[in-house]
Parts: C-alpha cells; structure tokens; sequence
C-alpha cells in the first residue's frame, strides 16, 4: 500500500474535520463554512452546517468566471439516434437558465420537489441543472422503471412538477415515456400541477393534454438566472433506491458535503485533471449517472460524456473503443456486465485494436461484484489498470477503490481494494467486533460518514436509522457481506439482505414477491437472485399455489407479464417454479440464502433453524429437473 494513500486515509480518519475543512476549502462557496461537521444524537453526520453555495453556479458560473465558459462541457453521443453533439459551459448555461426560467415562470422555488423522467439527453441533464440552480429538489427516475414505480416515486416526493420526453430509444425498440408518465400520474394518489414534454419526434404515443406543457413552449430564453443560495444541508435530490420491503428508500443528497466529496473524487481518486474527458457509461437514473455523468466532471470542469446507448447492438461491441479514441476519454466508468457483453461478442478484443487509445488511462468498474476473470481480460485487452471500485447510491461516491491521484497499489483481481480516505471500513463478525483478516462479515463504514454520504432518508428518519444505523450501533450498515485479506484488501462477496443486482442494477426481490403473491393463484411465494454468466444475477421465483388454481405453465407468462408491468423490465424474471412447500425456520421465516444456494450449485449447510428439513430434498429434486443445477449438501 503505498504511503502517500496511507497517510491521507489515515488523516481522514483521525482528523476529519480538519482532512475535510482543507478540501472544502477548494471549492467555492457563496459563505465558506466555519464547522465542519455537526453529528446529530442518532449518528448522521451533517457536513459544513453553516456553509452556503449553490452546486449549479459551481458546475457553470465557477468554470465560465474563470474563463473556461469556451471549453466543452458535455459531448453527447447518441447511436441509437445517429446524433452527436458537444455544449460548451456558456452553452450549458444557456440551456439552463432558459429550462429554469421556465420553472420560475410556473412558480417552482426553493425546496419544492420535480420528477425528471427521461432518456439519456441533453435536457435532462439541463434540467438537472436548472433545479440545482434554483434549490428545487429532483428526482430523477430510471426509464426501465414502470409507472408503478414512478407512482411510488410521485407519492413520496410529491412533486410540483414532472420533466418527461416522448421516447427513448433501448437498442431498437422505443420506450414511449409520456404514456407511462400519464399512467404514472393516473395510479397515483399526488397529481403533479404540470408535466413538461420534450417531443424527439420518436413516439406516435405522445399525447399531450391540458396538464401537459411542451418542451419549447416551457422554455424562456435569454435571461440569466441567479443561481439560488442553498444551504449546506439543503438537498439537493432525492434519488430511489431498493430496500428490502416493497417501498425503496428515497436516499438524500445535501449539498455542500457532495460537492466537496466529488470535486476530491475527481481528483484522487480518478486523477483527472480540469479539461480532460470522463466518461461513466451509466444512466442518470441511477446514482452513477449523478454523481459522475453529471455533478462530480462538470464540479471538477471536466468534459462529460452523455452517451445514449449500450455496449453492444449500437451498432457492436466496439462502440466503448470507438468513443474512447474518438473523444480522447482519458478514464472510462462502466459495469462489469458491460464488459462481460462485449466479451461475449468479441472474445478476443479485435475490435480494440483498430482505435487509438494511446491516451486513456484507467478503466474503473463498479455496480455489482467483478469476478477476477472479467478485470483480467479487461486489463490484458486494453493495457490499462483496471480499479474495481465499490460504492452505493447511499454513499454517493465510492467507499473503496484506488486513489490514482495518490498513486496505484497493484490489483488484485476479485477485490474492491481498499478504503477510500473518509470511509473507514471495516469487517464487522457475528458479535459485532472487527473480524480477523480472512474471515467474512458484514461490510460497514466506521461513524462519522464523510461528506456526500447520506444522512437521513427523504421524511423517514425512522427507517434511516432502522436501516442503516441500528444493525451495528457506531457504524454504517451497507447491507454487503464481505472480507479483508492480510494485506489489507477488501473482498465484496455480495449482499446479505434481499436486494440483488441485475446487470448492474439494484433491485428488490421482496418487491418481486409483492408482484407475484398478488396473484390469486398464488398462496405464497419466494423470489431471490441466482447467478447469470452476464448479468451477475438474475432473480427467480419458487411459488406455491393455491388449490384450484390455474397450472402453473399457465400462469408463469402471466406472473412474468405482471412483474414487468409493475416494477419494469429491467427486473427480467429468469425462472418461475412451482414447489409444493417453501423452506422455513421454525419462526416462519422463508430460508432464500439456502434456495439460491440450491439453484447455484453451491454446497449449503441444512440450516439448524429449519423447520423440516425434508423440504430441501424435494425442493433439490425439483430444480434438478427444471433447472440444470449441480447441487451438494454440505
Ligand atoms: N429504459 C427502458 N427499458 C430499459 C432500460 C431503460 N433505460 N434499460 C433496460 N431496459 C429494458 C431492456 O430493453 C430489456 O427489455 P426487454 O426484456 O424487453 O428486451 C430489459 O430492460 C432488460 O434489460 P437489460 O438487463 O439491460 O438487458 P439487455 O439484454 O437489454 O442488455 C446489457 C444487456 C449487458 C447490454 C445491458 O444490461 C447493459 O448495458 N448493462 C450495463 C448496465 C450498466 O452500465 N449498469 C451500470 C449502472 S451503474
Ligand atoms: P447501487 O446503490 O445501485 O449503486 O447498488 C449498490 C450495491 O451494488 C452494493 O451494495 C453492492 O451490493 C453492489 N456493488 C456496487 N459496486 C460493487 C463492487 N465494486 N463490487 C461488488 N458489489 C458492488
């Protein structure tokens, strides 16, 4: 581990309010804090309470102030639209000041809520922009969410306002957006007061009604706008995350603390400089795309790369090595699956080889667990270090990793490495005390978080504590399991409660259960994340049923109809079984580390909690036969 890593973690550690008061200090506040951190009676840590700032004036006024308003602020690349385009931060600005003009215009202010559901686009981002100018809190929402999830969203959040375009396009089929916006807004309980559409010219399901405002009729050009003073602490969004129950965590962003963390991201940890081009391969939908589609380049006066559309199919896998070479990307984002897509189809990197990648530096990954065989090919293939990193839409930005900016330790493949300086993670065993090198437990940070981490959770405290604090009192609950070698490097081995992760997304399988026990035919049921050769995960269901229902072949087209219309399809349901009884304990709770256990082939100990164990040896017999498994009972 090299030293001058080791000296700053170490820092961040013992002193952070003095390690995190000297990177505040770079960058500019409205009214410099004076403290740096307050920690509230139940454990949140709340950044720089007395500091003021906007974080659009610092993603634009700051880089044009200085004389940069000329260099390109984002480069948006759109496949799937044959469209390529580049924004300077003075043409940035503009956008912005027009997109929150218009929400002046509609009476929007500070601390009222608006939902951005959108494609990968321009305006999005703009209009990201143009409520972080006004301290109008966004929620953006993914795409791939159904207009059930975006009416959960609409209830929690309560917005005035939604943003929404006509379509996006996924490979080659359109998502028609504004349909799913209406049926969004017809199951929920809180209506909007106006919904704002871009028309792409894409959807011929683009209804637009009385409540609906048109893109350029909302618009109001050629004025500037102030940017908001915000406190510190005021949010700046509200970004949906799975939990373990039916209803995700609307994790909080405050200001001031996520600011000064990505703007020292950008720097240490992805060693890019002010000018160069970052590119994370994500969506704004998801806390990748916020954290580094958006704020932390645009913070640090970097360009961003806004790019709509895969790794593969638009048009093939070398799509990422085109776009690297072509808009000389110097640090690439992407998930593991990614890679493992583009493998699939060029197995064996040929299509790297015509590109000129000379100048890219550093490949990270993150999202879901990397196994060893993906980094490796990664690294031999594009000749570059290639960081596993971890983090979560709680933390903001990442908890483990490398810091470039310090200098890089060597990889090893399957480890997230090491603590980020600020993030005092540590191993937490069965009694809740530090576990020995080696040995598994839960992942947890160390009290107090660091800035940009969250500190409450959108008016549910209660569960924030519940959640996150309680499980291991002095400590941050991540949820992951995992163990640290005696070299200091961390191993994530997955998460311990029922959240999985397909393709790199986070999803709830008690959600999935809700979806499928609404079913009438069904008398309960079990949904869990199995391993995909792809995707990481992928969920599957065991259901029991009710007499006298249906067959089950009859109702698995349905069951899988139902999840994607109530959550979306990103939550791709892989297999649907029927068994006659589902494992419990003798408290009656569902045993779903022993099914995945089954389906996965991996050994698995009879649980002593069971209540009858007979249950596994005909659930095993019946996965047998339906599931190609190699099972072996430990
Ligand atoms: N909007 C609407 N629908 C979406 C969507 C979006 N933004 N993203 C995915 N979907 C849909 C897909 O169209 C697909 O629908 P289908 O079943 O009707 O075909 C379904 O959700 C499943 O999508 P996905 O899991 O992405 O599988 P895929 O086979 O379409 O693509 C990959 C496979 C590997 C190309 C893709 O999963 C990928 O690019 N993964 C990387 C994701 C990533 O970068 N995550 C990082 C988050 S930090
Ligand atoms: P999200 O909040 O959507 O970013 O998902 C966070 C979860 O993704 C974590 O709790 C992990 O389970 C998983 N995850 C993210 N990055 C990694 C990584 N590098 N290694 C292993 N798991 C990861």
């Amino acid at each position: 581990m090299n030293t001058t890593y080791q000296n700053h973690f170490i820092k961040s550690c013992s002193q952070p309010d003095e390690f995190w008061m000297e990177h505040a200090d770079i960058i500019s506040w409205i009214k410099k804090p004076s403290i740096p951190f307050e920690v509230l009676p139940n454990g949140a840590t709340k950044w720089f309470p007395d500091g003021e700032l906007n974080t659009c004036s610092l993603c634009l006024d700051v880089h044009i102030d200085e004389g940069r308003g000329g260099q390109t602020a984002i480069i948006y690349e759109s496949p799937v639209t044959n469209t390529v385009r580049s924004y300077t931060y003075i043409e940035v600005l503009r956008e912005v000041n027009a997109v929150a003009k218009g929400m002046i215009d509609r009476g929007l202010q500070k601390g009222d809520a608006a939902i951005i559901y959108m494609p990968m686009i321009p305006e999005a981002v703009f209009t990201m922009l143009a409520c972080a100018r006004l301290g109008v809190i966004h929620s953006v929402v993914f795409g791939g969410f159904a207009p059930k999830e975006l009416a959960v969203r609409l209830e929690d959040a309560k917005p005035k306002i939604i943003f929404t375009a006509d379509a996006g396009i996924e490979i080659q089929k359109t998502i028609h957006y504004k349909p799913m916006v209406d049926a969004g807004i017809e199951i929920s309980n809180h209506k909007p007061d106006c919904v704002v559409v871009l028309n792409r010219g894409l959807s011929d399901q683009c209804t637009v009604t009385n409540r609906d405002v048109k893109w350029e009729n909302f618009i109001n050009d050629g004025f500037f706008i102030p940017a908001t003073q915000v406190a510190s602490n005021d949010p700046l969004y509200i970004l949906y995350t799975s939990g373990t129950t039916g209803k995700p965590k609307g994790i909080v962003r405050e200001n001031g603390g996520h600011a000064v963390a990505l703007k020292y991201s950008m720097e240490h940890i992805y060693g890019v400089k002010p000018g160069e081009v970052y590119w994370a391969a994500s969506d704004i939908g998801w806390v990748v795309g916020h954290s580094y589609i958006v704020y932390g380049p645009m913070i640090h006066g970097a360009t961003t790369m806004l790019f709509e559309g895969k790794p593969i199919k638009t048009p093939d896998a070398s799509t990422f090595w085109r776009i690297i070479s072509e808009h000389k990307v110097v640090t690439m984002f992407t998930a593991p699956t990614a890679i493992r897509a583009i493998r699939k189809e060029d197995p064996n990197g040929d299509m790297i080889k015509g590109y000129d990648l000379s100048h890219f530096r550093t490949q990270f990954l993150a999202g879901e667990r990397c196994d060893a065989d993906t980094l490796e090919w990664t690294a031999e293939k594009l000749g570059v270090p290639v960081i596993d990193h971890w983090w979560q839409t709680e933390s903001g930005w990442p908890m483990l990793g490398q810091c470039i900016g310090y200098g890089l330790d060597p990889v090893k493949p399957g480890s997230a490495n090491f603590p980020i300086p600020g993030y005092n993670v540590q191993i937490i065993d069965e009694q809740g005390q530090p576990a020995a090198p080696g040995e598994e437990g839960l992942v947890c940070v160390k009290l107090p978080l660091p800035p940009g981490a969250l500190a409450d959770l959108w008016q549910d405290t209660e569960r924030f504590e519940r959640s996150y604090l309680s499980p291991v009192p002095g400590y941050y609950f991540s949820g992951d399991g995992g163990y640290r070698d005696e070299e200091g490097y961390v191993f994530i081995t997955g998460r311990v409660d029922d959240v999985i992760n397909v393709a790199g997304h986070r999803l709830s399988t008690a959600e999935m259960e809700e979806v499928i026990a609404a079913n009438a035919n069904v008398a309960e049921c079990a949904c869990f994340g199995i391993h995909d050769e792809l995707k990481g995960q992928v969920p599957m269901a065991m259901v029991v049923l009710n007499h006298n229902s249906c067959s089950i072949d009859e109702l698995v087209p349905e069951l899988k109809a139902a999840i994607r219309s109530d959550i979306g399809a990103i939550a791709s349901i892989k297999h649907i079984i029927e068994v006659a009884r589902l494992p419990k304990t003798r408290s009656g709770k569902i045993l779903r580390k022993t099914l995945r256990a089954i389906v996965d082939g991996h050994g698995y100990q009879i649980p002593s909690t069971i209540d009858d164990p007979a249950i596994l040896e005909e659930i095993e017999q019946k996965v047998k036969t339906q599931i190609n498994t190699k099972t072996k009972t430990i």
